[in-house]
């Protein structure tokens, strides 16, 4: 039996006990929407960066990479628009002084003090009127007492200084997005690698935004990572017939989708969302989410945007510099229309996470599985010791982890029964568990000599094979570069059923 998409408390409390994500500082009481990646977490988070870049940026001839800083120039933030566009309307509360983001605050349920039940309190749903006096929300949602002021634009920019003195002069921003550091360096990359359009140039890393309403684990949090690609194009080219930046636009939406379903999103879990004309950014030309069935309900997980020429133009006008391209057939500059996959680091470990979360049940007892693609699981393999008091079984599990973890994550493990553990390694993903047994080493006091063969489990069929422990590495090669168990299984003997 296996069931569906897991809630999110059980996906907190999984992160939890295993060490995937803890609330940041929580023995303080926890931090407002920061959470810190723990022993697994930070593994799957590399593991899902690391095949990113492979995938997008080492086997592409037509993409490079950066790592700028957070902290950017001030007037990045003017040309770019944040400063004056980065904003949500905010009411405030005059009473309970709680902020609410004023297209949101009909979507909260409200606490109303009833005049007909002589001021009995009630918590009534969003959107609905009090069933006793039919009045509607017109006060604070949260303390049903305080009138709210007329909504204010709030920057989501968090501001800090730059230097010794903290005046206006040394204002500066954490960075809200890492795309702008691709623009301000496009000359840069242009000049150094000798570029021709068209080409991306990629970054990964964190963003910070001062959302008003976080929350949902780590799906909407105030500091985050990004993965994201600027692919610039010349705006004067066309690709089977039509313009380039709409031509790569939809190539983009296709790849980003085919990498999801790559790593194991389900296709079902997926969608495109084009966004409506009044919600495009105010750089956009068009842009698409992909959308994740989340825990939550449909979300954006990443979106891909047509910015066009916005941003070079922008930085061009606030620099003084060129920012252009010279088109040698042509014989003319141009400023380069940008295609911007954006991907949040975070919300693609959620997804992956929700997806590979199953509950099997076997042979009567339940099974937690995280069922996650071998590239992304945190580790790899556990080397397991059927007996920990035979010193010749424990030396032989820990030489070969050894061995192993000069490639891969891999980790020993001897802290229970063999069927504990392998349902510890189940629940956090290891693809696959190496069990060293008796068989293995031999038994000298009865004469017997080992057959130098170790069990290796796959996770998901949960079925075993002896494997000659010379072989381990070229079989884990083969299976961790994604081939399919049964196709390996097949030249290797089942283990004697005990
Ligand atoms: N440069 C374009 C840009 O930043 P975005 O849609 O605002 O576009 C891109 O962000 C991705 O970054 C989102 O699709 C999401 O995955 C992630 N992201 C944005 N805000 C986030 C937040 N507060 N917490 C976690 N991830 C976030």
């Amino acid at each position: 039996m296996t069931m569906g998409a897991p809630n999110m408390d059980v996906l907190v409390s999984l992160s939890k006990r295993r060490g995937f994500v803890f609330q940041s500082s929580e023995i303080y009481g926890g931090t407002g929407s920061v959470w810190d990646y723990g022993p697994l977490g930070v593994e799957l988070k590399n593991n899902i960066k690391r095949v990113w870049w492979r995938d997008f940026v080492q086997q592409r001839a037509d993409m490079v990479g950066i790592d700028a800083s957070i902290l950017m120039h001030p007037t990045v933030w003017k040309a770019s628009g944040h400063l004056d566009h980065f904003t949500d309307p905010m009411v405030d509360c005059r009473e309970c002084k709680r902020r609410f983001r004023a297209d949101h605050v009909d979507t909260l349920p409200w606490t109303h003090y009833c005049p007909a039940t002589k001021g009995n309190k009630f918590s009534i749903p969003a959107g609905e009127p009090c069933g006793h006096c039919g009045q509607r929300r017109t006060l604070c949602p949260e303390c049903g007492k305080g009138e709210l002021t007329a909504p204010r634009q709030f920057n989501l920019m968090f501001k800090t200084f730059m230097g010794p003195v903290e005046d206006e002069a040394a204002v500066t921003y954490l960075r809200p997005e890492t795309a702008q550091a691709m623009f301000v360096n496009f000359d840069n990359v242009l000049q150094s690698m000798r570029l021709k359009l068209p080409f991306g140039i990629a970054q990964a890393g964190r963003s910070f935004r001062n959302e008003i309403t976080p929350g949902n684990f780590i799906f909407r949090t105030r500091e985050f990572e990004q993965m994201e690609i600027e692919f610039f194009v010349n705006p004067n080219d066309r690709v089977d017939g039509r313009p380039a930046d709409e031509f790569w636009h939809d190539r983009w939406i296709e790849d980003c989708m085919a990498w999801f379903l790559r790593y194991g999103l389900t296709a079902d879990n997926l969608r495109l969302r084009e966004h409506e004309r009044d919600e495009l950014a105010h750089y956009a030309k068009r842009t698409v989410d992909i959308e994740y069935k989340f825990p939550i309900g449909w979300s954006e997980l990443m979106g891909i945007a047509n910015r066009t020429d916005f941003d070079l133009k922008q930085h061009a006008k606030w620099s003084g510099k060129s920012l252009t391209y010279f088109d040698e057939e042509r014989k003319e500059h141009v400023v380069p229309f940008v295609v911007e996959p954006a991907a949040g680091v975070d919300r693609a470990l959620l997804a992956f996470m929700a997806d590979a979360y199953r509950e099997d049940e076997v042979r009567g007892e339940k099974r937690v599985v995280l069922k996650l693609h071998p590239e992304l699981a945190p580790i790899k393999v556990a080397v397991l010791p059927l007996l920990k008091k035979r010193d010749d079984i424990v030396r032989t599990a820990h030489a070969i982890r050894a061995d192993l973890a000069r490639q891969w994550r891999v980790v020993y493990d001897d802290t229970a029964a063999i069927g504990r553990l392998y349902r510890r390694q189940d629940e956090i993903g290891t693809p696959y568990c190496v069990t060293v047994d008796v068989q293995t080493v031999g038994d000298t006091e009865r004469g017997e000599a080992g057959d130098g063969r170790v069990t290796i489990r796959d996770r998901d069929s949960m079925e075993q094979i002896r494997v000659p422990t010379a072989e381990l590495a070229t079989v884990f090669r083969e299976l961790l570069d994604a081939a399919a168990w049964t196709q390996v299984a097949a030249r290797y003997p089942s283990p004697p059923r005990s």
